[in-house]
């Protein structure tokens, strides 16, 4: 790595754990593979971070479910043929795996759901072990911040799952907004159902970090665990880095008159709602209609003072609009460093040493923290403004809500 390059990295506020902390337990060289245990076998583990983890060496496998594991597996003999499946242990409980494997593993990929990303992670840093784990990276903020302090204390390798902070584009993005394309931004937008892949372009691009307010403006059902149908959410940012304050809204669900239904959601993903029936910025559609563009069903505009640009949902598509908007204005230099690869192997990438993984935890946790406010202003009910102090994890005006930002933990999982 170069010198330069590290300093330009830390500077973008990509870095994060030094270089020379990145230790871990691994002393893995370059070429050999890493020993790699995924927990959590279902659709994200199995679907896309084992075909990933098997250009390592996969050693151990983790779910309650014995038919997750079969089909972990059988993945496993179809992506990597020559992998020894029989020497690959299988462990219902990850504890067990802790206590058994605990010496024997580099790094441990985490897809289990969203409350039960914390313990295991937590239980491979303590031991220095390297970490990928799933977004949104915990269930609580008190988690996040644990998860992140505590890879800085023992130097291992981390790495979220939001995958398109690994793409070209919210590199783009925020090169553009850094040459002052659309001048000082001080509205935001998101649409869809990810927060932490649609929030994230905008994070990085406009440096945001704890915000001071957050508030549910619009919201549709969501009681006792259930989520609500549709919402519109906005996070208060103040000045930074010399930035002006910004709101930040997260427009979600099903548009005001539809409702839940199988012609208004996707067969694929049945808490997605479908374009037509979405729940958009008035400023989406009038864009759309006047320039006569598709901007998707999920992404962000940005609104400046002297432009407006959008971004995908995985940070894909950057541009200005209208597109003349986008040609004239001159493409900006490249100041940030590309990911060569998957969002995967960035990770496995750093375990080896290097600069740090991309979507680090210095990085993503107060990125995760921001979509968890989301919650906690859900949790606080309609119209009914959070003021957050970020240096004190506090909900000062309505301290009732801190109950919610740390979790309460049966015994035998402590963290
Ligand atoms: N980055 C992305 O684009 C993306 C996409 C989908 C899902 N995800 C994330 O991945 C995670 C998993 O989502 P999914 O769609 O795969 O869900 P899923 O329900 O398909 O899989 C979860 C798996 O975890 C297992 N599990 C449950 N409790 C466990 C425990 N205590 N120990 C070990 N395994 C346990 C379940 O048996 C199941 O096999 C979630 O956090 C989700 O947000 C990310």
């Amino acid at each position: 790595m170069k010198r330069r390059e590290f300093l330009r990295t830390v500077a973008a506020g990509v870095g994060g754990l030094s270089v020379l902390d990145a230790r871990g337990q691994s002393a893995a060289p370059a070429k050999k593979p890493l020993r790699v245990a995924l927990i959590g076998c279902g659709g994200q583990g199995v679907g896309t971070l084992l075909p990933q983890a098997c250009n390592e060496r996969v050693v151990a496998l983790a779910d309650p479910d014995p038919r997750c594991i079969e089909a972990a597996l059988a993945k496993i003999r179809k992506v990597a043929p020559s992998a020894d499946t029989a020497a690959i242990k299988t462990f219902s409980d990850y504890r067990k795996l802790f206590d058994v494997m605990g010496r024997e593993l580099d790094a441990a990929v985490i897809a289990t759901p969203n409350h039960q990303h914390a313990p295991p992670a937590l239980m491979a840093i303590r031991r220095g072990i390297h970490v990928y784990v799933e977004k949104p990276l915990t269930h609580t903020i008190h988690e996040a911040r644990l998860l992140r302090d505590e890879a800085k204390r023992c130097g291992v390798v981390t790495q979220m799952g939001q995958h398109g902070h690994s793409n070209e584009g919210c590199r783009r993005l925020c090169e553009y907004i850094w040459a002052g394309a659309i001048g000082q931004v001080r509205e935001n937008g998101s649409v869809g159902n990810w927060g932490c892949h649609l929030i994230d372009p905008s994070y990085w691009a406009l440096k945001l970090k704890s915000p001071e307010a957050v508030e549910v403006e619009d919201m549709h059902g969501g009681i006792g665990g259930v989520w609500p149908i549709r919402t519109r959410i906005r996070w208060d940012f103040p000045a930074r880095e010399g930035m002006d304050p910004v709101k930040v809204y997260f427009y979600d669900g099903l548009a005001a008159d539809q409702q839940y239904s199988e012609q208004t959601v996707l067969k694929r993903w049945r808490n997605v709602a479908k374009r037509e029936w979405q729940n958009l910025p008035p400023l989406v559609l009038e864009l759309e209609k006047k320039y006569k563009r598709d901007f998707g069903r999920a992404g962000s505009l940005l609104v400046g003072d002297k432009g407006i640009m959008t971004i995908g949902e995985f940070g894909d598509g950057c541009r200005i609009v209208p597109e003349e908007a986008h040609r004239a204005f001159p493409m900006p230099d490249k100041l940030l460093p590309r990911i060569k690869g998957s969002h995967q192997s960035d990770f496995f990438r750093a375990c080896r040493g290097g600069v740090p993984a991309c979507a680090n935890f210095d990085y993503s946790a107060p990125l995760a923290e921001i979509a968890l406010l989301g919650d906690i202003a859900m949790l606080a009910g309609l119209k009914r403004r959070v003021e957050w102090d970020g240096a004190a994890m506090r909900c000062t005006n309505r301290p009732e809500l801190n109950r919610f930002l740390k979790p309460s933990c049966r015994d035998g999982w402590k963290m």
